[in-house]
């Protein structure tokens, strides 16, 4: 059994080490789904490139591309545009030849010497992957760091209470340094007499430092936006979002490679020009004329199917409410 360690160091291993599980054969779709997937990532696709035109970018980057789902259909959009994507594995094998891929490091990392071009470089659920310090007030009332016990272990069977896995951890020393002065300029609920022992409080320092080198690295004119679910100071969440998925099911969040682990993004900290949310940022479509039925059904039934997929990026309480943060370099 080995000491333990920061939650942070945990998760970094646990998802991107030489087995971790962003590795894994079968991808994120094997475990989980997301917008970039089936009529929604095509809904998706459409969007992106109309916020590239509006800033008049040719191409478009996608950090964190999966196995090049919304590559995919981005590309089916616009063939002739110039598209590349980043994520931890060589390049799948079924991306179209037309499409660049670049290996990264995962987590807060970037490839090292990775200079793109201009372009509209959209992050979608990175940031809540990229591991972050996890606090919690403990009995004394002062804020410390979670601890994760590294010992090899194995994700528990699926259940759907995802708060119940306080096994596996410690409280470490009291938070300092720029982790405890992000907490006090945003998350300041941590400090106030109504904080409770067991609140937690997942430290956003570390993901506005991977958007901020990633913004780093884009020319002049580019533009990037982050899509994904958080939250603002207004409502953080007290007893915060970690979270573990494995073959679709909620498990307990074991830094063991077996399963994804995720928080919320703070998304009010990250640099930003602008911030909207999914059902602001993709526009809606009416619900195509019932008359083309019989001129042309086949038009009629896409473009049916793809009013309801937009409806679905823009339903509130699901994909509407993630936020867009967009970021003019
Ligand atoms: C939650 S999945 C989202 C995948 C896809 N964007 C989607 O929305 O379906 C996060 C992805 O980000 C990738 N990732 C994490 N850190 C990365 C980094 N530094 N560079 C490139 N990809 C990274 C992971 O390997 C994983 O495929």
């Amino acid at each position: 059994m080995s000491e333990p360690v920061p939650w942070r160091m945990a998760w970094q291993s646990a998802l991107y080490g030489p087995d971790g599980f962003y590795r894994r054969a079968e991808g994120p779709a094997g475990h989980f789904t997301t917008a970039t997937h089936g009529g929604t990532g095509r809904a998706l696709a459409r969007s992106l490139w109309a916020w590239a035109d509006r800033f008049g970018l040719d191409g478009i980057i996608d950090v964190g591309a999966g196995r090049g789902e919304l590559l995919q259909h981005l590309y089916a959009w616009e063939p002739g545009r110039p598209l590349s994507g980043l994520d931890v594995v060589p390049r799948p094998r079924e991306l179209t030849d037309a499409v660049g891929w670049v290996e990264s490091p995962g987590g807060a990392g970037l490839p090292a010497g990775w200079r793109p071009d201009r372009a509209l470089v959209v992050a979608h659920e990175w940031l809540d992957v990229v591991p972050c310090t996890i606090a919690e007030v403990a009995p004394d009332g002062t804020l410390r760091e979670l601890l994760a016990d590294s010992s090899p272990g194995s994700c528990s069977e699926p259940h759907s209470i995802p708060y119940s896995y306080r096994t596996n951890q410690s409280l470490g020393p009291p938070l300092s340094g720029a982790d405890l002065d992000w907490c006090q300029r945003f998350w300041p609920s941590g400090f106030t007499s109504e904080a409770r022992p067991g609140d937690r409080v997942e430290v956003g320092r570390q993901r506005d430092e991977a958007w901020s080198a990633l913004l780093e690295r884009l020319p002049a004119g580019s533009v990037a936006v982050a899509v994904d679910y958080g939250h603002t100071v207004a409502d953080r969440p007290r007893e915060g979002t970690l979270v573990a998925y494995r073959e679709g099911h909620v498990v307990d969040p074991v830094p063991d490679g077996s399963c994804d682990l995720t928080a919320h993004v703070a998304v009010d900290s990250l640099r930003q020009t602008q911030r909207l949310r999914q059902r602001e940022a993709v526009a809606a479509v009416g619900v195509p004329d019932h008359a083309w039925a019989t001129v042309d059904p086949a038009a009629y039934l896409r473009a049916l199917a793809d009013q309801s997929a937009v409806a679905e990026l823009r339903r509130p309480g699901g994909f509407g409410d993630f936020w867009w943060v967009i970021a003019q370099v």
